[in-house]
């Protein structure tokens, strides 16, 4: 937050900041959606409440299109849309996540989930990734983690922050031992559509259907539609879990916004054209930014196999001055990188990867150049 204040600061006063930072796709949301929106902003049956789990026919739509695209059959009744990903996940640790409980959470994590755990009542036991193992949790640090308490397992596959991609045999034997340890799963799903290469993405409860009554699927437009501001976002879950969620955002939010929901309904009941476009621009950018951030001398970057974000490790870079700044974690590199080059990335620390940098790739091919030339010659002229 701090970085990101002071580059909007910058930016405010006039400098040229190239920011990798927002965790959103940089293209427009299409167009069919949007005048799908636009039409419902004249009906006025959209100006009025409507039920707190969602419009009836897009719960509908949700769970036609999830069977559509990860092969999960489930009932509409199941669906609750949310005001984004984001309150789905949070209405997922409160739904489940008891004081004293403990939520199994493989870091780098997602900002917001050791927050949602711990405004839960829960505690997060972190299980720490590396590149080492591409960034995915074994079978054998889960069993570590667990104790009589633990009550669920967060999992993200594609991983913010990371861009790792669990493939099929883990994901499988992963909810398999939830399964066998009587272990909730929340899973976030948002970044299904973007992988690249040969990596595939996999839903836990296709694989090993038993868990399904122990589980919730999370997910949203935001970022297979390029759909971010729209805040809309929703969750599969067992029948008695959803009444829950369904009441505590009856009593907290009510409704998603009608016209943004009529906008997702476009979304989820239109083709996948758009998302495999914008697939193919972030496959392309993904290739030159590993590489370029791989040129400078100090810097490692895995190579991602999904989301838009590289991950690169920093730490060869820790003990160097540069401007007279001696830097001794990421977050010292974002803030030097910032105040010389002027441009912003987030520092690993909120991810809980401190020596790591996250950048997000969904920006202009020329800005991508321009913006890592501009830190490899910093970092070459000190
Ligand atoms: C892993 C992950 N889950 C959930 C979200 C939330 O998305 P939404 O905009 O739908 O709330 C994000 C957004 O950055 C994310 O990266």
């Amino acid at each position: 937050m701090a970085i990101d204040a002071k580059a909007k600061a910058l930016k405010a006063a006039g400098e040229n900041v190239i920011g990798f930072g927002a965790g959103e796709p940089d293209f427009p949301t299409p167009e069919h959606i949007v005048e799908a929106a636009a039409r419902a902003t004249h009906n006025s049956a959209y100006h009025r409440y409507t039920p707190a789990a969602g419009l009836p026919e897009l719960r509908s739509a949700i769970a036609s299109k999830t069977k559509r695209d990860s092969a999960y059959d489930v009932e509409a009744q199941q669906v609750v849309v949310s005001n984004g990903g984001k309150q789905a996940l949070y209405n997922a640790c409160m739904a489940i996540v008891d004081p004293g409980d403990e939520v199994i959470l493989p870091a780098p994590y997602w900002v917001s989930y050791p927050d949602m755990i711990r405004l839960a009542g829960g505690t997060m036991v972190a299980v720490e990734t590396t590149e080492a193992t591409g960034f995915r949790a074994t079978l054998d640090q889960l069993e570590k983690a667990s104790s009589a308490k633990t009550k669920a397992l967060m999992f993200t596959s594609p991983s913010n922050p990371t861009g790792s991609v669990y493939p099929p045999d883990e994901v499988e034997a992963i909810a398999r031992w939830c399964h066998d340890h009587g272990i909730w799963i929340i899973t976030d799903e948002i970044y299904e559509h973007l992988v690249f290469g040969d990596h595939s993405f996999s839903s836990m409860p296709v694989l090993v259907p038993e868990v399904a009554d122990r589980c919730i699927v999370v997910n949203g437009v935001a970022k297979a539609y390029a759909m971010t501001g729209w805040r809309v976002g929703w969750s599969i879950a067992p029948p008695d879990v959803t009444k829950k969620m369904i009441s505590l955002q009856s009593h907290t939010t009510s409704n998603v916004s009608n016209v943004a929901q009529v906008a997702a309904l476009a979304a989820v009941s239109g083709d996948l054209d758009g998302a495999r476009k914008m697939r193919a621009a972030f496959d392309r950018r993904r290739q030159t930014i590993v590489k370029l951030l791989n040129d400078i001398e100090g810097v490692d970057c895995y190579d991602p196999e999904g989301a838009f974000y590289a991950f690169p490790s920093v730490k060869a870079l820790f003990g160097r001055t540069i401007t007279g700044v001696t830097i001794e974690s990421s977050l010292d590199l974002a803030d030097v990188v910032l105040g010389e080059a002027k441009v912003a990335f987030v520092p690993g620390e909120g991810f809980g990867a401190p020596g790591y940098a996250r950048f997000s790739y969904a920006l202009g091919d020329d800005d991508l150049e321009e913006g890592i030339g501009r830190i490899a010659r910093l970092l070459a002229s000190t």
